[in-house]
């Protein structure tokens, strides 16, 4: 499987997201349909800074920049810790528009993974993504993630109903990083 999402040597590490870093995630979010396919209803068109300063200081979320060879900035995620901390929920998925495709959607998120499997002690993670949202339901399963549940007509964008696909992944189901992967 790791030959598989990891095949293009697409390395990415995680840094954390900083309100630096707003300018860039602003010029990757293409329009109001793209926003809420990336986060849902958690933000509004326009997003700006001040939303953003808002999503850095969330308690019980993490976030990170993917960093790619040579520094560039090549995506973006985070994990919301439930209060018991066994359980968090994967959001926030994205990949520079001009770096999807190659590989680094499935390298950040192992990363992310990894960290919140094997560095904060998660037991599970869930997320939620729209089900016309093929690329990132693709990459969901190839990562492991199986379907829970399907919520109808959750959000209406541009006049049409979306649905959202509940997903989790187990950490028994996690079973190799990437670093043990290459080992
Ligand atoms: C969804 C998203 C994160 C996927 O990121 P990505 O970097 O394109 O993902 P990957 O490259 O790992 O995988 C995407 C495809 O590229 C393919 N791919 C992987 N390595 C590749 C390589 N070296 N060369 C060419 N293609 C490659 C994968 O096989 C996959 O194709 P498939 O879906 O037909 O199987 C990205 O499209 C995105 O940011 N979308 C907008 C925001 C969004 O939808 N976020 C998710 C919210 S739930």
């Amino acid at each position: 499987m790791w030959e598989l999402i990891l095949k293009a040597g697409a390395v990415v590490e995680l840094r954390p997201f900083t309100l630096a870093d707003a300018g860039v995630i602003v010029s990757w979010i293409s329009g109001p349909a793209e926003l809420v396919t990336w986060a849902g209803p958690g933000f509004t068109w326009p997003l700006n800074g001040p939303q953003l300063a808002a999503y850095v200081m969330e308690s019980g979320r993490r976030s990170w920049m993917g960093v790619g060879a040579g520094g560039r900035l090549v995506g973006h995620a985070s994990l919301r810790l439930d209060v018991g901390g066994v359980t968090a929920r994967l959001g926030r998925v994205l990949v520079a528009p001009d770096a999807r495709g190659q590989g680094y959607g499935a390298a950040l998120l192992t990363r992310v993974l990894t960290f919140g499997f094997a560095q904060l002690g998660l037991e599970r993670v869930e997320l939620g993504v729209f089900s016309h949202n093929s690329n990132a339901v693709r990459l969901y399963e190839r990562l492991g993630f199986h379907l829970d549940q399907v919520l109808s007509d959750v959000e209406q964008v541009n006049g049409q109903s979306w649905s959202a696909l509940q997903m989790s992944l187990a950490k028994a189901d996690w079973f190799l990083g990437p670093d043990q992967a290459e080992a």
